[in-house]
């Protein structure tokens, strides 16, 4: 074969971040933006690459598959990485699905997931696997740790506006690690906090299944994940006046402290307004449409 290509998308998630690590569910859609990758020949091994792996996930897949000699990946990005879309995962995805292609080897569906999660270990230490299973299944997910990956219809499309807090400074292996040690030190505050999460995506799935309004769920997961520590000071001021305004926000992903806390997710019920408001404040966003 002369040249293989593959495309994983990015995720967003709707709710459950860090309580999914300690085996609450979460819920995951997959975005339309991803990664793409292709595999050809060279001689030697390079790497042509628009997107920042600092982790080191490129040379981790390459090398699960024994692909390190006699090719040339590119690596084409149309997601920032280390902001809360599931780069990572859709970045392990893409170069493991296409060199499995191009070494003539191709991956099924549930090996993939393996081992883009194997990867992901290099971005997040403890990884719960809700990014991979977003990336790799794609849809929309009703996630628990252990491999519980459940799709689900909504009542209705939803959509809605992604919006840009800032870069963060740390890496989702550090936040990941915050929490983990306010977990060793306040096990009956934090285990309150993560419970009551994993309760709110529970009752997220049934709004969705109904076609409830989502404001409230959403803006208690984000309440919770500042009390979790895991929002730094912009995010948190950010979320203050969109709620003051009636409409749902909370950070998706890991989060961030003390530079931005990556991307927020933002609902209501007539997005006209949200808009609106969005473009008043000159934010940065996307549009991202569920179920
Ligand atoms: C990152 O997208 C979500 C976290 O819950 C980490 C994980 O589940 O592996 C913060």
């Amino acid at each position: 074969m002369l040249l293989a290509k593959s495309f994983f998308p990015g995720k967003v998630l709707l709710s459950g971040e860090h309580a999914v690590v300690y085996g609450f569910p979460a819920l995951v859609s997959s975005i339309d933006l991803g990664i793409r990758v292709t595999v050809g020949p060279c001689s030697g091994f390079e790497v042509e690459s628009d997107f920042n792996d600092e982790a080191g996930i490129i040379d981790k897949a390459t090398k699960l598959l024994g692909g390190e000699s006699n090719v040339k990946l590119r690596v084409e990005s149309e997601l920032p990485s280390g902001s809360g879309f599931g780069s990572s995962a859709a970045l392990g995805a893409a170069v493991l699905d296409a060199l499995g292609k191009y070494l003539g080897k191709p991956i099924s569906n549930d090996k993939l997931y393996d081992l883009t999660l194997e990867c992901e270990k290099l971005a997040h230490g403890n990884p719960s696997g809700v990014d991979p299973a977003a990336v790799v299944y794609g849809g929309l997910i009703y996630f628990r740790k252990g491999k519980v990956i459940e799709r689900f219809k909504t009542n209705k499309r939803n959509t809605f506006f992604v919006i840009n807090s800032g870069k963060p400074i740390e890496s989702t292996k550090d936040m990941v690690a915050i929490v983990d040690k306010r977990m060793k030190s306040e096990p009956e505050y934090i285990g309150r906090v993560l419970s009551e999460i994993g309760q709110i995506s529970f009752d997220l799935r049934k709004a969705l299944e109904n076609g409830e309004d989502l404001e409230d769920l959403i803006n208690r997961n984000g309440e919770l994940l500042e009390d979790l520590g895991v929002v730094g000071e912009r995010a948190m001021l950010m979320s203050r006046e969109m709620r003051s305004l009636g409409f749902g926000v909370k950070i998706t992903g890991a989060g961030g402290l003390r530079g931005g806390s990556g991307m927020m997710l933002c609902c209501h019920h007539e997005i006209g307004k949200l808009e609106a408001f969005v473009k008043e404040k000159g934010w940065e966003y996307i549009k991202v449409n569920v179920g």
